[in-house]
């Protein structure tokens, strides 16, 4: 056997204490989420209707670190710290001179990074007194980290699933329902705003969002939980490049670009957040590169606003890029992908030129893939597929210039209940639905009314 390190393994005891906030250390002017009535930045009572207040002060924390309690280390511990493997195999039948690295999330129960957000809040809930927890879920990676994570703090869970992927992945359903959670189908008859939007029977992530928030606002019982988009969210994901950090010092190398897939950015700013403050604290010079589908470009073709996070209009406003909150991306198997906005902070960064970013419509992101599990083993789940692409046109780069770049890329969950997709790719009848430009701009047209954004 050769003295090549494949798996570089962290033990239990290096799962990280603190998450990594980044707020503090921004670029630029901080743009608050603003209350949609009165246009005034929005303040921890415009969202104590649906978040507990632990969850709240990390959201508008301006501390660089916050420590995470000892229980939620100790749920970690069911499946973290997770391996950073060297695509040793890979980078042979790509002949490319790169060294490429991935974080593997799909180690953890629900088969994600979801569960690091998802036993965080349900904890905070939890310590709150709360019974009950309404979520979306685009992917149903969201849905099942947040039954799995419910599960373990004996909390009751209701999930609105995206049609689309509910048609396309049952499994996914069945294990939501095995962590005892109840999925609704959406746009589902059960809230006014499902029921306002029946046009629209593949449903959306906006759509969805707006039927657990409706849910959530209308019982005293029951909160509401995001899986991304959120400073929270990104925060809790940051154990994802903590321990990157780590393993690569393992490895004895520094990654020269890093690379993940955004839908709403959580996934990507917890691989690369640690990374990106080094840069910004002119620690480092590392690029990143955030990768999305053609289907629903929206760091690439939308507009940087003032925008709802769901469909309907009842979250507070944010600043970021965005297709416009009723804009509803076309079916791509990538559900976890197609939400209007992303992250404030990610968007902050892209529009910094910190962060690149680029789109791939959907049949190069499984032929890459197919390529990478025919090589790795691991099948990827169609959002970092993404990823995979960029990775792989990143290597063939390096392979073109004759440079041994460090690429550092995000796995961020398999795709073993995606098979329905590769399927439809492997049998020739995956489409690459075109981006409708007009739908966009008509979408853009309903932006809310906001103050401009210099
Ligand atoms: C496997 C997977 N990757 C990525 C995403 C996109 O979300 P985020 O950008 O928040 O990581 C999802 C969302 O459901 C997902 O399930």
């Amino acid at each position: 056997m050769s003295e090549e390190t494949v798996k570089y393994l962290l033990s239990e005891r290096e799962i990280p204490t603190h998450w990594i906030n980044l707020l503090p250390d921004l670029p630029g002017e901080l743009l608050p989420p603003l209350n949609p009535g009165t246009l005034a930045p929005a303040g921890p009572d415009d969202l104590t209707p649906i978040f507990p207040m632990g969850l709240i002060l990390q959201e508008v924390s301006g501390e660089p670190q916050v420590e995470i309690p000892e229980e939620v280390r100790e749920a970690y511990k069911l499946w973290r710290p997770t391996p950073l493997f060297r695509a040793r195999r890979l980078e042979r039948e790509l002949d490319t001179p790169a060294h490429i690295y991935f974080k593997y999330e799909g180690v953890s129960p629900a088969g994600s990074h979801k569960p690091n957000t998802a036993v965080a809040q349900a904890y905070e809930n939890a310590q709150a007194g709360v019974k009950r927890l309404a979520t979306e879920t685009g992917a149903g990676q969201w849905g099942s980290a947040l039954a799995f994570a419910c599960s373990l703090f004996g909390l009751e869970c209701e999930v609105f699933m995206v049609g689309s992927s509910y048609d396309q992945k049952p499994y996914r359903r069945s294990m939501m329902e095995t962590w005892g959670a109840t999925v609704h189908r959406s746009p589902s008859t059960l809230t006014e705003s499902g029921r306002s939007q029946q046009q629209h029977p593949t449903g959306s992530l906006g759509i969805a969002i707006s039927e657990a928030v409706e849910v959530a606002a209308s019982r005293d019982d029951t909160n509401y939980s995001l899986g991304s988009v959120l400073n929270h969210v990104c925060l809790h994901q940051t154990v994802i490049g903590q321990e990157a950090m780590a393993q690569m010092a393992m490895a004895g190398e520094e990654p020269d670009v890093i690379i993940g897939c955004v839908g709403g950015g959580s996934n990507f700013a917890g691989l690369t957040f640690p990374f990106v403050r080094r840069v910004l604290r002119g620690e480092a010079k590392t690029r990143f590169l955030a990768v999305e589908p053609a289907a629903c470009p929206t760091l690439t073709r939308g507009v940087y606003r003032y925008d709802f996070g769901d469909t309907v209009g009842l979250t507070p406003l944010m600043a970021m890029y965005t297709l416009g909150h009723d804009f509803v991306p076309a079916p791509v198997h990538a559900g976890g992908l197609r939400y209007h906005g992303d992250s404030p902070m990610l968007c902050g960064l892209v529009r910094a030129g910190v962060v690149e970013a680029r789109a791939y419509r959907q049949n190069e992101t499984f032929e890459a893939a197919v390529r990478f599990a025919r090589s790795e083993g691991i099948i990827p789940a169609p959002e970092p597929a993404h990823a995979i692409r960029a990775m792989i046109d990143e290597a063939e780069a390096a392979r073109e210039a004759g440079e041994a770049r460090v690429i550092l890329f995000g796995l961020c969950g398999h795709g073993n209940f995606d098979l329905s997709a590769y399927d439809a790719y492997l049998a020739g009848e995956l489409e690459d639905i075109e981006f409708s430009e007009q739908e966009m701009n008509a979408a853009l047209a309903r932006l809310p009314e906001a103050p401009a954004i210099a």
